[in-house]
């Protein structure tokens, strides 16, 4: 039986598209659901363009709303794809250690509240720093806290623009995201990647 997975989005939901395609007949795990907090995110269109149900959260922070939700979806892993709100406390109880976050940066560094999409990779380049890269991790009760499970790295180019690199991050989240999946539906709950799994440039 695959693993169950129900995605959150935001926004145009790229990291979703990775996931749908990784994730096709036969794949040990099948995204059931994509939930979102936004009416607008591009995400929605493209999920129900491939038959995949979607919910848009009322309010983001009811946990009733999520918990119900999720039950009906008999959802066994959650996947934050771009999704930017705290995911409720009693929600990350109840799946604790089953709720996963893609994060454009090399956690723990450029993370926390109000770090996410292109002012994640402003960060970056104002500090000078010569590599960055994507993080998945758990999700606990904190903004990008959680245990990381895999990393990618990729360069920081000396000419680099916000634009650009972020093109190169988002490259290497679609790679990671999937084998993160893919793992966790092998083991039956997210595992860190094998470092010879780790994906780099
Ligand atoms: C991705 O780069 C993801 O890592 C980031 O939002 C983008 C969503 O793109 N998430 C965060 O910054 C969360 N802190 P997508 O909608 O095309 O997948």
């Amino acid at each position: 039986m695959p693993l169950r997975v129900a995605v959150c989005i935001s926004g145009r939901g790229s990291n979703l598209t990775a996931l749908l395609d990784a994730l096709d007949t036969g794949a040990p795990a099948r995204v059931v659901l994509v939930l979102s907090d936004r009416p607008d995110a591009g995400g929605l269109a493209l999920a129900r363009g491939r038959g995949v149900a979607t919910h848009v959260l009322a309010d983001y922070a009811s946990a009733a709303e999520w918990l119900g939700v999720l039950e009906s979806a008999s959802a066994g892993l959650i996947v934050l794809a771009g999704f930017l709100r705290l995911v409720p406390a009693p929600v990350v109880a109840r799946y604790r250690n089953r709720i996963i976050n893609v994060h454009p940066a090399l956690l723990p560094a450029f993370g926390g509240p109000g770090m996410y999409g292109m002012r994640v990779h402003r960060a970056v380049l104002a500090s000078g720093a010569r590599e960055s890269g994507a993080t998945v991790h758990l999700v606990d009760e904190v903004y990008d806290r959680g245990p990381i499970l895999a990393q990618a790295r990729v360069p920081v180019e000396a000419d680099d623009s916000p634009e650009r690199l972020a093109a190169r991050v988002l490259e290497a989240e679609h790679r990671l995201l999937p084998a993160v999946v893919l793992a966790a539906a092998d083991a039956g709950h997210p595992v860190p990647l094998p470092s010879a799994l780790e994906l780099s440039r």
